[in-house]
C-alpha cells in the first residue's frame, strides 16, 4: 500500500459560534463554545487516514495534557504518531476560531510547539519522508523546515504536495521543489499578484506558477465555484457539490487529505479532485475541524448520489 507523510501543525481549536464577527471594541457572547482537535497538518493527516491512506504525521505538541490527548486522538484515527515530538517548555499550538451564522470563520493562531518543528527535527525524522510515496505540507510550521523536507523528498523521488495555507509569501527555493500546489483564491493571488475574479484569472495564475517555479500541477480551489485544475498549462474547470454550509473550518484540509489519498490509489487527477470535493462538501455540513471530517463510506455515498 502506498504511504503518505504529512508534515505540519497540531492545534487545539477553541471554537465560538457567534451571530457575527466581533467588531473592534465590541464584546460578544457566543451561542456555543467547544474545543476541537485541529491544526492544518493534523487535519490533513486525519482526512487522509479516515479515507484510507496509510499516514504518518511529523509534528510537535507541547509537553502538556492537551498535547498528549491530541496525539492519542491522532493514533486512534490510525495515524503513525512516532514522529510527533513533545517539546519541553512549550505549550501545544492553539487556534481561536469564531464561526458566524453563515458558516464563515475568522481564525487567530498561537503556534506554541509548532514553531519548534526545526530543520534538525525534520532531519531526525527524514526516513519517514524519503520512504514515503508522497509528502503533504502546509504553512503553519517554520518555512525553512518545509524547504528542507521538500528538498529531502525531491532527492528521494517522493512526490511533494504543498497546500500554501495560510496565505504568505514564499521563497522560490521552496516552490521549486513542489510537484502539486493547491492554493485557494487568496493564496494564489499572494503567490502570483493576480487577483482571481474569473476562471481566466485562475488560468493565468496557474500558468504563472508553472512558468516561474516549474510546478507541474496547480489546483486552485474556488470555494462554491469548484476547482481550477491546470496540468502543465492544460486547464480544466471542475464544479463542486451543492451543500448547506454550517462551518467551513478545515474544508481545505479535508480537500487536500482526500485528494492525496485518491492520488496514492492511482486515481486519475480529475477523479481524485471529485473525491476530494465530496469529502470537503461533507465537512462543511458539520461543526469543527477534525470533528467534521467524513469517513470513506460517507464520501462514496455522496459521490454515488451526486455524480
Ligand atoms: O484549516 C483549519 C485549521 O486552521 C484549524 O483547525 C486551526 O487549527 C487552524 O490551524
Amino acid at each position: 500500500m502506498a504511504t503518505l507523510t504529512v508534515l505540519g501543525s497540531i492545534n487545539v481549536d477553541h471554537v465560538a459560534q457567534v451571530d457575527h464577527f466581533p467588531r473592534p471594541g465590541e464584546t460578544l457572547t457566543a451561542n456555543q463554545y467547544q474545543t476541537v482537535a485541529g491544526g492544518k497538518g493534523a487535519n490533513q493527516a486525519v482526512a487522509a487516514a479516515r479515507l484510507g491512506a496509510r499516514t504518518t504525521l511529523i509534528g510537535c505538541v507541547g509537553e502538556d495534557a492537551i498535547g498528549t490527548q491530541m496525539v492519542a486522538q491522532l493514533a486512534a484515527d490510525g495515524i503513525d504518531t512516532g514522529a510527533i515530538d513533545a517539546v519541553p517548555g512549550q505549550s501545544t499550538g492553539l487556534a481561536m476560531i469564531y464561526v458566524d451564522s453563515k458558516g464563515e470563520n475568522s481564525i487567530g493562531i498561537w503556534p506554541g510547539a509548532n514553531a519548534a518543528l526545526s530543520t534538525e527535527r525534520v532531519e531526525r525524522h527524514q526516513k519517514r519522508i524519503t520512504e514515503a510515496d508522497l509528502l503533504l505540507l502546509q504553512l503553519e510550521t517554520p518555512v525553512e523546515s518545509l524547504e528542507r523536507a521538500a528538498e529531502l523528498a525531491r532527492k528521494a523521488g517522493t512526490r511533494v504536495v504543498l497546500n500554501p495555507a495560510p496565505a504568505r509569501t514564499l521563497p522560490d527555493s521552496l516552490l521549486r521543489h513542489i510537484d502539486i500546489l493547491t492554493p485557494n483564491e487568496t493564496e494564489a493571488e499572494q503567490l502570483t499578484g493576480i487577483a482571481i475574479g474569473t476562471l481566466e484569472d485562475a488560468d493565468r495564475a496557474a500558468s504563472a506558477l508553472h512558468e516561474r517555479f516549474g510546478i507541474s500541477t496547480v489546483i486552485i480551489t474556488l470555494g462554491k465555484r469548484g476547482v481550477w485544475l491546470s496540468q502543465d498549462g492544460q486547464g480544466e474547470h471542475i464544479v463542486g457539490f451543492v451543500v448547506e454550509a454550517v462551518d467551513t473550518t478545515a474544508a481545505g484540509d479535508t480537500f487536500n487529505g482526500a485528494m492525496v489519498t485518491a492520488l496514492l490509489e492511482a486515481q486519475p487527477m480529475a477523479q481524485a479532485i471529485r473525491f476530494a470535493q465530496a469529502a470537503a462538501a461533507l465537512s462543511v455540513t458539520r461543526m469543527g475541524a477534525q470533528s467534521s471530517i467524513p469517513n470513506r463510506d460517507e464520501v462514496m455515498a455522496l459521490l454515488a448520489e451526486q455524480n
